[in-house]
């Protein structure tokens, strides 16, 4: 009984380094980490206004010549030498949470980031034809003031047509509309050699179309991605 006398509280002990770090982690967290972070949203949102600003036919045109560069790159590529191809998106910048070790080891980069613009937004096919680094939000912003949305809106602002398509988009509403894959009519994809082709469910690239999601970027690099669109009843964007 005398046991229970005693109340049940833990000795205090001495306070060493490490509890020190944790108490003041705020101080690092408010005045590094947040600017830090608040710093790396900035550039992307002036990214996409920089995009939206642009000309339809100007991004038509920068596509035209980016799809010309990755090709360009792939072919300098010498298979005895040069370790396998990737994207060169930085692991910290991107969503997914994917191990991605293999970037550590000897790999030929392509480098993707200039594939950001809204390419084209169909209001009679009801199609928006996009590069994959654009975002959700970018997305939401451009279809919105036209009362359409994407059938399938990841919820995270900054996740990507490219990241979605090669992983596995989902949300709510995919209950109704499949994957966000499901929701793609058509993949500009360039080929290991070099090669760009168009996959439709129907084509002589039907495979690959139907091989694209969910291969992590396997089979080659997406360039660009026509999604199909529905009207929206009650939505508003912010920002
Ligand atoms: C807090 C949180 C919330 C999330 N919410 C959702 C959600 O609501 N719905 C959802 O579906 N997911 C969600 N995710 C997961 C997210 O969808 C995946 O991580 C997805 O991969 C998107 O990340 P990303 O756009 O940065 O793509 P990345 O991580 O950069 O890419 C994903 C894969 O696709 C490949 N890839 C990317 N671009 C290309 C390209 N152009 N050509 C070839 N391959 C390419 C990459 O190599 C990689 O293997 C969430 C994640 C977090 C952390
Ligand atoms: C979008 O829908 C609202 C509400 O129904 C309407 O007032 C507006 O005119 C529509 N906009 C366009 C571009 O159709």
């Amino acid at each position: 009984m005398a046991d229970l006398q005693t109340p049940l509280v833990r000795r205090k002990r001495k306070k060493v380094l490490v509890d020190y770090l944790v108490q003041f982690r705020w101080i690092l967290v408010i005045f590094v980490v947040l600017p830090f972070s608040a710093l790396i949203y900035l550039n992307i949102y002036l990214g996409d206004m920089w995009s939206a600003m642009k000309s339809e036919k100007r991004r038509q045109k920068e596509h035209e010549e980016n799809v010309d560069k990755v090709v360009k790159r792939l072919k300098q590529r010498n298979p005895k030498k040069d370790g396998l191809v990737c994207t060169a998106r930085k692991p910290w910048i991107a969503v997914g949470m994917r191990n991605v070790d293999y970037k550590r080891a000897r790999h030929f980069e392509v480098d993707l980031s200039s594939f950001r613009n809204i390419l084209e937004i169909d209001k009679e096919r009801m199609i928006a034809k996009v590069e994959p680094l654009v975002n959700m939000g970018q997305i939401t912003r451009a279809t919105c003031p036209m009362n359409l949305t994407l059938a399938v809106v990841a919820e995270l602002d900054g996740l990507t047509v490219g990241g979605l398509i090669n992983g596995y988009g989902i949300e709510g509403s995919s209950h109704i509309y499949g994957l966000f894959s499901d929701t793609v009519v058509a993949m500009e994809v360039v080929l290991a050699d070099g090669r760009v082709v168009r996959a439709t469910k129907d084509n002589e690239y039907s495979d690959l179309f139907y091989g694209m999601p969910w291969s992590q970027g396997t089979l080659g690099f997406l360039v660009s991605a026509e999604i199909k669109l529905i009207p929206t009843k009650y939505m508003r964007a912010w920002g």
